[in-house]
């Protein structure tokens, strides 16, 4: 198999990371099916497409016939079997929850065709604790995005052991097809390549506040007009959900049994209020009154 055999995405979870790898899909000229199991988030990525391709029109960014081509190669459903059947590569973005990943391969490599390429956004989780429920473990890896990704040039292609070369190679093509930057992570370590580094300015930041040494904006504002950074890490915590942050936080301690690693006291407070950041309307900061 080479690139050229890819011509159908099927992508697995329609939330914040789902919904726009699937339109980058379809507008990079893929036929693509998203699907979740909440009828309520496919409603709302399917009207998310239909409003950001006119969009992009009005804009100058596409032409008419680019955004209508674009709107008719991607298209939602519920049913997983619909959605991955004729798939020739999976980009699974479903919650980052390892049980549930292992039971949404163990569906997928019943349901995919036996040469597709099952890949996992997951942000933490390594797909060798994934791609033993399969029979095509050589074919399973992470295939990392970032948010939003539909403006985000970097995706992480992660090589675990028991990823093939063929895969690996597929996986950097196809992000050159999806106009994105691919870096080849030749293990499979924690966090990746950058989150691995952004973490540690997370947990510093969060450090920071935990001890009133510094306000979350005035924390933000040091890293932006300190050291460039694009935006502080409480900004990035409030675009990538709070709910993640938490869960990689308790994911981080059931693997290392450090403690260190469990969420701290603020973001427990956010987490425990429903406060996942700028998709529920406050996080970190309030976006209810902008
Ligand atoms: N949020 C980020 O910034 C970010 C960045 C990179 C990678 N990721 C990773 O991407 C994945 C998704 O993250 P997100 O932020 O989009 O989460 P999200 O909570 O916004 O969306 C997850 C979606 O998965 C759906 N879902 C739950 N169970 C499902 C199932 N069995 N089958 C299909 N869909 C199911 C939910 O209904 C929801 O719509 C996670 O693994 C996360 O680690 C997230």
């Amino acid at each position: 198999m080479n690139i050229d055999d890819v011509k159908n995405i099927c992508v697995v979870g329609a939330g914040n990371m789902g919904h726009q790898i699937s339109l980058h899909c379809a507008i990079k000229g893929f036929n693509t099916v998203c699907t979740d199991i909440s009828e309520d988030q496919l409603k709302k990525a399917e009207s998310f497409v239909d409003s950001y391709l006119p969009g992009r029109v009005k804009k100058g960014k596409m032409t008419e016939d680019e955004a209508k081509a674009a709107r008719s190669r991607i298209r939602f459903t519920s049913d997983l079997k619909d959605a991955a059947k004729d798939s020739d590569y999976v980009i699974e973005a479903a919650i980052e929850v390892l049980a549930l990943k292992r039971k949404v391969f163990a569906d997928l490599d019943k349901i995919a065709p036996p040469h597709a390429i099952l890949a996992t956004n997951s942000s933490a989780i390594v797909s060798s604790r994934i791609a033993d429920v399969t029979n095509r473990k050589d074919k399973v890896l992470n295939l990392h995005f970032f948010n939003p990704a539909l403006v985000m040039k970097l995706v992480e292609v992660v090589q675990g052991p028991h990823v093939s070369d063929e895969t690996t190679k597929i996986s950097m093509d196809l992000c050159r097809r999806l106009d994105k930057v691919s870096v080849h992570v030749k293990k499979e370590v924690k966090g990746f390549l950058l989150n691995r580094i952004l973490l540690r300015i997370f947990e510093e930041a969060e450090w920071m506040l935990e001890m009133d040494v510094a306000s979350v904006e005035d924390i933000d504002k040091a890293c932006v007009f300190g050291a460039g950074h694009p935006m502080g890490p409480f900004t990035l915590m409030d675009l990538t959900g709070l709910d993640l942050a938490y869960t990689m936080g308790l994911e981080s301690f059931r693997e290392t049994g450090d403690p260190a690693q469990l969420p701290k006291p603020h973001l427990v407070e956010h987490f425990v209020k429903g406060e996942f950041g700028q998709k529920t309307g406050k996080g970190w900061y309030d976006y209810t009154k902008k």
